[in-house]
């Protein structure tokens, strides 16, 4: 097993890419926080876990509480008796519009991409610290924390903040053998590429269905289909496994192409 004795975080982790990654890395051997503000969703989430025979803790409540942003920290480490990774996947597209923009939107994007991952993190690394090796961060950025993006300019602002805090920490952390890397994650099919192309701003011809704009999206990727959520779990298994053990700084793009 890739994970076998690691302990870890995973926020977001009651749907999407989130769910499939704590269940991928239970299933490698790995005890889990699946941490959502979804309660129900996070319970069912850990429940599948175990039930699979892997271990798992359910902690619900809202990421944009620093409390709870560090509290998970604690209580993983307390259950689980240490800490060896954290996926903070958490986000927020926030508004597609910049002219008479909706400011309680964007801070919450500020706030659930950048402000909570840097409060929970900085809880994290004397935890990292203290296992002396073997451990790693991993965030989620996007294909718009690479490239611009004209139909989510805040999204993407708040993105390339994540890739830039990631590559400062992985130098700055590399002396004591924590890793940091990002994962960057084109359209996947996930309940949030729905929030992202329904949003207003997008040219939507009249008569078009939900579904009809997650195909016109996903007719943009060299691909042509959207991304699984397992397809980027996977990817987030090897940054975060021992596998990737001289990898540090990266911002993957898991994108079928897109950004080529
Ligand atoms: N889906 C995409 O196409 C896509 C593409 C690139 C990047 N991303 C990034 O992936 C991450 C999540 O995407 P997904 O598609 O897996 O999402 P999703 O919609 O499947 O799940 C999001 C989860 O976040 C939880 N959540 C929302 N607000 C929260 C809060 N305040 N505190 C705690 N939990 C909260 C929700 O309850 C939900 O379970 C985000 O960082 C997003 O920016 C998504």
């Amino acid at each position: 097993m890739r994970l076998a004795g690691k302990i870890g975080i995973v926020t977001a982790a009651a749907s999407g890419m989130g769910r499939a990654g704590a269940l991928r890395f239970a299933q490698e051997g790995a005890a889990v926080a699946v941490v959502d503000l979804d309660a129900a969703a996070a319970e069912a989430t850990a429940a599948a876990i175990t039930a699979a025979g892997g271990q798992a803790l359910a902690l619900a409540g809202d990421l944009r509480d620093d409390g709870f942003a560090r509290d998970i920290v604690r209580k993983t480490v307390a259950r689980f008796g240490g800490l060896d990774f954290v996926w903070n996947h958490v986000g927020h597209p926030g508004p597609s519009t910049v002219e008479g923009v909706d400011m309680d939107d964007v801070a919450l994007a500020l706030d659930l991409n950048l402000r909570t991952v840097l409060v929970t993190t900085s809880e994290a690394i004397p935890h990292l610290r203290a296992r002396g090796g073997g451990t790693s961060l991993l965030f989620t950025a996007s294909t718009s924390g690479l490239v611009g993006s004209p139909n989510s300019p805040v999204y993407s602002m708040a993105k390339f903040g994540v890739v830039g805090f990631v590559k400062s920490l992985a130098k700055r952390l590399a002396p004591e053998g924590i890793r940091v890397n990002a994962i960057c994650p084109g359209p996947i099919d996930t309940p949030m590429l729905r929030v992202f192309v329904k949003r207003p701003d997008q040219q939507t011809p009249a008569g078009m269905t939900v579904e009809d704009l997650v195909q016109r999206r996903a007719s943009q990727v060299p691909f042509g289909r959207p991304g699984r959520p397992e397809e980027v779990a996977n990817a987030a298994l090897f940054l975060i496994s021992d596998e990737a053990s001289y990898v540090s700084g990266v911002a993957l793009p898991v994108d079928g192409g897109a950004t080529a």
